[in-house]
């Protein structure tokens, strides 16, 4: 979800940073339009700060020089929540008055706008707004209604603006988010695995999680509990049905997955778990000599083939396959060797796929028979189409 939460000048405007943070841990992206004076009431930086985005406010921000561009809001967003939208941005609206950058954005909005009101309650009454939420309503606007109760002016009534965790529901009901995993756990692993050699070294591989946790973030979206066991990793994800499961090494990651199984419904395998271990950590740091130093490496279990060889009827498991050469068949002969229900190959022969970018280029064959060939994409639209391929599957 791209939002863009418009703010105009209304006291309601303090509820703000509570909808940002709930729309970012549902995992949309946010950026937050304010009018002059909206500024009077909540101040610019805590927007930026919680949004992670500049907050626009001027067509021409004289201090970086930089020109915001309605147009590009207006094509960049899925959504604009004008929230709270007092009376006079309303009459504005509605006879498409343009005088100021979030006005500007409206017009220039492709997809469609929420109107959440907040007023005094005799101007919510007043004829003339009425008349405007009419003309907001015929031109295909949504308006989520004020509420009932205790107002700023100490008068009790109808104007207050709807709580953010009811503009959250309608947000998604308008983009029909569908909570298709709604009661499902769905367990990830992610990220590489290191495997100690010394106090100081380790073996492990260039995966950054970005994958993983592309994947816990839609899976999240789509109203699944998440438990996400990862390797070391930069990554960072919130969110309250979320519970992240740090580990060093192939073992850890095998006794988390272990401990967690049985309580999931699907476990997604996208961890670059190292093959093989040194069969014994030094104590103490290897001292370099002339001497060639060699290693004895013994192998590390295989995760997703425990589970796979573990799990009941109701249970999936969606593994990946990262290749060099002969892609398709050596990700067959993994789909068939891990007893694997579903798995993804990617290929780092494939320009944009593969470790630490936030692309990737995927195929996915499952036990059916199926073949889906994707184009190169964003990691997080790449994690739409295999959980769209996953709720395909269990049907
Ligand atoms: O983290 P990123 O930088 O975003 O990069 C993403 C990724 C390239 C790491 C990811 O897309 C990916 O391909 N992950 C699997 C990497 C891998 O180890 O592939 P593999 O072909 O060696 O393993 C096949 C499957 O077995 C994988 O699901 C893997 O998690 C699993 N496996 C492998 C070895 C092992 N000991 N235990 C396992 O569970």
């Amino acid at each position: 979800m791209r939002i863009i939460v418009g703010i105009s000048g209304g006291i309601a405007a303090y509820k703000i940073p509570f909808l940002i943070r709930l729309l970012k841990k549902n995992g949309a992206d946010v950026k937050c339009i304010m009018t002059p004076s909206a500024k009077d009431f909540i101040s610019p930086l805590v927007l930026s700060t919680l949004s992670n985005n500049p907050v626009g406010i001027d067509f021409w921000n004289k201090e970086t020089g930089v020109w915001n561009n309605h147009v590009q809001y207006g094509e960049w967003a899925d959504l604009l929540v004008i929230a709270p939208a007092t009376a006079n941005t309303i009459s504005k609206m509605a006879t498409g008055a343009c005088d100021n950058l979030l006005l500007a954005t409206y017009l220039s909005m492709r997809q469609k706008t929420l109107l959440v009101p907040a007023m005094d309650l005799d101007m919510y009454q007043h004829p003339t707004v009425k008349r405007n939420f009419e003309q907001l309503s015929s031109d295909g606007l949504h308006i989520l209604p004020a509420e009932s109760g205790e107002l700023a002016s100490g008068l009790f009534g109808e104007g207050r603006m709807a709580e953010p965790e009811m503009i959250l529901k309608k947000i998604q009901e308008i983009l029909d988010v569908k909570p298709l995993l709604l009661g499902k756990t769905i367990l990830i692993t992610a990220g590489p695995t290191h495997e100690a050699i010394d106090p100081v070294r380790f073996i492990g591989n260039n995966s950054s999680g970005k994958m993983g946790f592309a994947l816990a973030k839609r899976a999240l979206n789509l109203g699944a509990k998440v438990k996400l066991i990862c390797g070391p990793t930069t990554c960072v994800l919130e969110h309250d049905s979320l519970e992240i499961i740090p580990v060093i090494t192939a073992d850890e990651m095998l006794f988390n997955v272990q401990a967690h199984w049985s309580t999931s419904d699907i476990g997604i395998f996208s961890a670059a778990v190292a093959d093989y271990k040194p069969a014994k950590m030094e104590v103490e740091k290897i001292k370099k000599s002339d001497a060639p130093l060699q290693l004895t490496l013994v192998k590390n279990p295989d995760i997703v083939q425990w589970a796979s060889n573990n799990k009941s009827a109701k249970q999936l498991t969606v593994g990946f396959a990262l290749e060099t050469n002969n892609e398709s068949e050596n990700a067959l002969t993994k789909l068939l060797n891990k007893k694997m229900d579903i798995v993804i190959l990617n290929s780092l022969n494939e320009k944009g796929a593969g470790f630490e970018k936030d692309t990737n280029k995927i195929t996915i064959f499952d036990s059916k028979g199926a073949t889906k060939i994707f184009n190169l994409k964003q990691k997080s639209e790449v994690a739409i189409d295999i959980f769209d391929h996953i709720i395909e599957y269990s049907k």
